[in-house]
């Protein structure tokens, strides 16, 4: 086994990020020497789909422990048997698809939790069913985008702060008001524009559905946070990840935004499961 677990392959999936990893069962354990092949991966691709997986939830929290410590979901479209997977889908509690479950979808631009203290550092959706068309997953590389920016810009960035809001981007983007809890949970939170990446060293913008003003410039930091979404999201900084049944996709929320692709929910299933692991306060 371990000989066959050494046999793996990365192989890029497009010039701007990502790779597919060939030859990995996620159900067994990683040997250190795997492992240390797919941390330098991560670190270069910030994308890694491990193709060809079959996991129950379990083995996905399994599976997802030998990369970092599990957090938990703070919400779920539906409801799911074990706290600790996020079902991502639209089909209704009949299993049938549907395009007002699919509307509700992550959509907009965002690095998962960013709203917290201690964002999530990866995420891993595993996918069980695709739509034929539509629905991929996208992706903005957030190192490069910042890169691209001449110097004085880059240190203009530097010094600012952006205050990242769950109650501010749930009224924004879903129309209502935060609970109380979420309130006292999650109030607005004042983060590093520029972040720096905990393994690379790397700078990177950090922006998303839930960034909300820049600290100490609103009401118009709200504009500087659309036009540098716009810059960052731009065709050159993207990667768009076509689903294959069995693929379980990890990334790295430290310098990437993500969204989801649209698609006709009630003509096709889409059904993926998703953990994450915890990360550390970014500076
Ligand atoms: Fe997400």
């Amino acid at each position: 086994m371990l000989d066959t677990l050494t046999e793996i392959q990365i192989n890029p999936l497009s010039d701007v990020m990502a790779a597919e990893v060939v030859g990995l069962d996620l159900r067994e354990a990683i040997p250190p020497e795997v492992q240390a092949r797919l941390d330098a991966a991560l670190a270069t691709y910030h994308v890694l789909c491990f193709r060809d997986q079959s996991l129950s939830k379990h083995e996905q929290i399994e599976a997802t422990k030998q990369f970092g410590t599990l957090d938990v979901h703070v919400q779920s479209n539906r409801s799911s048997d074990i706290p600790l997977i996020h079902i991502v889908t639209n089909l209704d509690e009949n299993d049938q698809p549907r395009q007002t479950i699919a509307a509700k979808g992550s959509v907009h631009w965002h690095s998962d939790k960013s709203y917290r203290h201690a964002p999530s550092h990866a995420t891993f959706l595993y996918a069980l069913e695709v739509p034929d068309e539509g629905g991929e997953t996208e992706f903005a590389n957030m190192l490069k985008a910042f890169e691209a920016f001449p110097e004085e810009r880059q240190q203009e960035l530097s010094r600012l702060k952006v205050v990242h809001s769950w109650p501010d981007s749930v009224r924004r983007t879903n129309n209502r008001e935060a609970s109380d809890e979420e309130k006292a949970n999650w109030p607005p939170i004042a983060q590093p524009l520029v972040r720096t990446h905990p393994v690379s060293g790397r700078k990177g913008l950090f922006l998303g559905q839930h960034a909300s003003y820049i600290d100490g410039r609103e009401p118009d930091g709200r504009a500087m946070i659309e036009e540098l979404e716009a810059w960052s999201t731009q065709p050159q900084f993207r990667y768009a990840h076509q689903w294959r049944v069995g693929d379980l996709l990890m990334w790295d929320n430290n310098c990437l935004l993500h969204r989801a692709a649209a698609f006709d929910g009630d003509r096709y299933r889409r059904l993926m499961h998703r953990t994450v692991t915890q990360g550390q306060v970014p500076y």
